[in-house]
């Protein structure tokens, strides 16, 4: 019993949790997650178990999606109940450590006064004992630095808070990830396993290559009800496309989101990955099409919908390398991306602008990003050229335009482009929606809303497609696709969305200067020999 071979189903859904809530780069990386949780996640869970019903009457309310309620009903406050109680008390290290991060913004704002920075080292807390440094800009304002590695072996990184639950994909939309923690419940396979646990790899691998479930419960280490449960999620056929190779030229498909698939016979990339689970696919690529092995894994940026570690875990084992921005180590808002990989086991190569990447056939050249991030000082972000089979292709992500002269340098380094791809949600967030517990001195409501996660307007994307010279545009990255993103992001649109009359706008400038252009939904496919 158990030795047959098996397949994973190919609708199959994992989320990874810390501490029951989704597992992204500000709730994983220890300084950012210590501080989400301090000043978000537990004053939510507080909110919510003082009046639930304000919580679920808000949360469905679509007036105030992508709000900060807690959307659990009231017959499981018990629940929330219980992991509060487990945070306070098996966390109490990250919760003091995110206060002695708040009370050393508050010494160094007080004691930084332009002179020697010595005295103020003895009046640190204790919890940040060996990992800052205290130093001056050129304009005399201090700040703290973190020495992050360092971080990630302290008490502070605790991977214990770490688990994966797996589930069959219903079409149901799922809670959104920043404001609701998720509860077991008999419906989910829990394994309170870390991200990086080699389990993970050999169930994913399943996709691909036939194993058994005894394999696999030695390798995930079930009991007999868990492994039940895991033999549900399997089946006896393999499913993937007849197609997912190509035998010459190139190829580029379009996942959905910010998610290309580009191909040749000899190599494979994949940008920001985040893939569907097949439930009721017909109209847009999954899993079973995914080539076997990719190359080269392109992320542009550390918000939640583009390192999208849910896909990534499951990418783990059949990818060469993951290629990452560089950070500016130790900024309190720009956790390194390369550490955070790497601690839950993906093979990662970090680059700066004008980094170049080879691969069989080909080159990525990483490329600057502008703006987007709220104007905090964030460098883990990056745009990039890939060239393959005969054609340049910019990646543009979420890269503004509020300066378009950037993009004629970009030009002048990596020749003409012959496909841009360029995210145009130009009507972003406020800085506090993503970035609000770490903001150790509050913000006024009007200067948050000033500052915005917004990508390109009409006449910014206008200004980058006349400067890199670019013969065909993509309008990508906009958040449409429902079945993909509505849990990560929340987003809504409708006909009268600012952001979707920027599109149509400059649709019309293309096709008024002779560019080919697009407005990418679903999935859509360029082939060429
Ligand atoms: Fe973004
Ligand atoms: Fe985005």
């Amino acid at each position: 019993m158990g030795d047959e071979p098996k397949f994973l189903r190919p609708n199959v859904i994992i989320e990874p949790l810390a501490d029951g809530f989704y597992a992204w780069l500000h709730t994983v990386a220890p300084v950012q997650a210590a501080m989400n949780l301090a000043f978000l996640q537990v004053p939510l869970l507080e909110s919510y178990l003082q009046s639930p019903q304000v919580h679920i009457a808000a949360s469905n309310n679509p007036a105030l999606r992508g709000g900060f309620f807690v959307n659990i009903d009231e017959g499981r406050s018990a629940g929330v109940r219980d992991l509060l109680a487990s945070i306070k008390r098996d966390r109490a290290p990250m919760l003091r450590f995110a206060a002695a991060i708040a009370e050393a913004e508050e010494i160094v704002r007080q004691g930084a006064t332009g002179f020697d920075l010595t005295p103020l080292y003895p009046k640190l807390p204790a919890e940040l004992a060996g990992l800052v440094e205290i130093a001056y800009d050129t304009s005399n304002q201090a700040g703290l630095r973190f020495i992050e590695p360092l971080v990630y072996q302290s008490s502070a990184y605790m991977q214990d808070r770490q688990k994966v639950q797996l589930s069959l994909d219903t079409g149901a939309e799922r809670p959104f990830i920043l404001s609701t923690p998720r509860l077991s419940s008999p419906d989910v396979l829990e394994l309170p396993i870390p991200f990086r646990h080699h389990g993970l790899e050999e169930l994913f691998r399943a996709r691909v290559h036939p194993t058994t479930l005894s394999k696999l419960r030695e390798a995930l280490g079930l009991g007999d009800a868990e492994a039940a449960r895991l033999a549900g999620l399997l089946t006896d056929e393999p499913s993937y496309a007849e197609d997912r190779h190509i035998d010459g030229g190139g190829r580029i498909r379009y996942f959905g989101h910010a998610c290309l698939v580009l191909q040749t016979p000899q190599a494979s990339i994949i940008t920001d990955p985040w893939v569907s689970s097949a439930a009721a696919a017909s109209d847009h690529f999954t899993y079973r099409d995914l080539p076997d092995y990719i190359d080269l894994v392109l992320i542009t940026h550390g918000h939640q919908d583009h390192i999208v570690l849910e896909t990534l875990l499951q990418l783990r084992g059949r990818i060469g390398a993951v290629v990452v921005p560089r950070s500016s180590r130790g900024n309190l808002c720009d956790p390194s991306l390369a550490l955070y990989l790497s601690h839950i086991g993906l093979p990662v190569l970090e680059v700066d602008d004008f980094t170049p990447v080879e691969f069989r056939g080909g080159q990525v050249i990483a490329t600057p990003f502008l703006g987007e991030h709220a104007d905090l000082d964030i460098r883990a972000k990056s745009t990039y050229c890939v060239q393959l089979a005969g054609r340049t292709v910019y990646i543009g992500a979420d890269s503004s335009g509020i300066d378009p002269v950037l993009y004629r340098y970009v030009r002048d380094h990596v020749g003409k482009v012959d496909m841009a791809f360029l995210g145009m949600e130009c009507a972003g967030a406020p800085l506090t929606w993503l970035y609000q517990a770490l903001l150790t001195r509050p913000v006024t409501k009007k200067m948050s809303d000033s500052r915005t996660l917004s990508g390109s307007n009409a006449a910014q994307a206008s200004a980058i497609m006349t400067e890199l010279g670019a013969s065909e545009a993509y309008v990508y990255a906009m958040g449409e696709e429902q079945w993909l993103v509505a849990h990560v992001m929340a987003t809504t649109y409708n006909e009268d969305s600012v952001q979707l009359k920027q599109v149509a706008e400059f649709m019309t400038w293309c096709a008024a200067n002779g560019i080919k252009s697009d407005h990418l939904f679903g999935q859509h496919e360029w082939r060429w020999s």
